[in-house]
């Protein structure tokens, strides 16, 4: 048990990072890829914006709305992208603060807040690295990032440490790219991981003494989890292969055949703030 004064980095939190170490691309196959496996691009993030800001809804934007509901606050919304976890509590928001470590990803934020008319201060770099210069927030939401973050305890963390009221979590109950399993298999016969999950993660969260007030919501996103024409998800699922484009058509045969139904699978974690 690491406690809530010990360094974060107890058992549960080393093992999530080991997890997370297994989804490292193997070196060889690493060395032949044009570009960046794990690219986030902007425009995706800025699309799921727009749609969450267009119909907000789902346990996350409920449990931070409900914490706002009495009286309107300030929100942090860290690894934010384009502000799909933040903007639909707009309403409820006096003011925003994004961190994220990609510069495009907050000019898409800053863009989408203003035509929300609401203030909204964009902090680039990585979290927690960046948290001792940002403010404590009445809400913080976090929205599919974890399974980007090896030293997860920390980073939780500053999360708590930051929130005056709520903070709210949301991720897949499995790695985001596990659905690619029988494609690397295929194309490069390279058996994937299955962990780290969300049980995981709900296990740091007890080892770092934060599960007392945990709630958590499991539920599916009511809408289409891609809606991606099958060109342009081949395009980017051969990036994630480490592929040439010369291969996307292969890719786009290959995807008919993969089962992509636990996509809109969704997990929410929400616990008090403790500043
Ligand atoms: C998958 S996107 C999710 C974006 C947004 N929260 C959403 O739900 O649409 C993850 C984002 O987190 C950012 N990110 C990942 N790790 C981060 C970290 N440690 N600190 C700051 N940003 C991070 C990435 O740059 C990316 O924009």
């Amino acid at each position: 048990m690491d406690g809530p004064t010990g360094q974060g980095r107890g058992p549960a939190a080393r093992d999530w990072a080991r997890a997370l170490a297994e989804w490292a691309i193997p070196p060889e196959i690493m060395a032949t890829a044009e570009r960046s496996p794990w690219a986030h691009p902007v425009h995706r993030f800025a699309d799921r914006a727009d749609a969450a800001v267009a119909r907000p809804g789902g346990p996350s934007f409920e449990r931070a709305r409900a914490a706002l509901a009495a009286s309107p606050g300030t929100v942090l919304d860290v690894g934010a992208g384009a502000g799909a976890a933040s903007l639909p509590l707009a309403p409820w928001t006096s003011a925003f603060t994004a961190v994220d470590r990609v510069p495009a990803m907050l000019d898409a934020y800053r863009e989408r807040a203003a035509a929300l008319h609401r203030p909204a201060a964009a902090v680039e770099g990585a979290w927690p690295d960046v948290a001792p210069g940002v403010a404590v927030h009445d809400v913080v939401v976090c929205h599919h990032v974890v399974y980007d973050v090896a030293d997860i305890g920390p980073f939780l963390r500053a999360l708590t440490g930051h929130a005056r009221r709520l903070v709210v979590l949301e991720l897949p109950p499995r790695h985001p790219l596990t659905w690619m399993a029988p494609l690397w298999q295929a194309v490069h016969g390279v058996v994937r991981p299955t962990r780290p999950t969300a049980d995981d993660l709900v296990a740091v969260l007890c080892e770092l003494g934060l599960a007392g007030d945990l709630v958590v919501d499991r539920w599916r996103r009511a809408e289409e989890p891609d809606v991606q024409p099958l060109a342009e998800r081949a395009a980017l699922v051969a990036q994630r292969l480490c592929l040439p484009q010369s291969r996307e058509a292969e890719v786009a045969a290959l995807l008919d055949g993969v089962d992509r139904s636990g996509l809109g699978d969704v997990v929410t974690l929400a616990w008090p703030g403790s500043p």
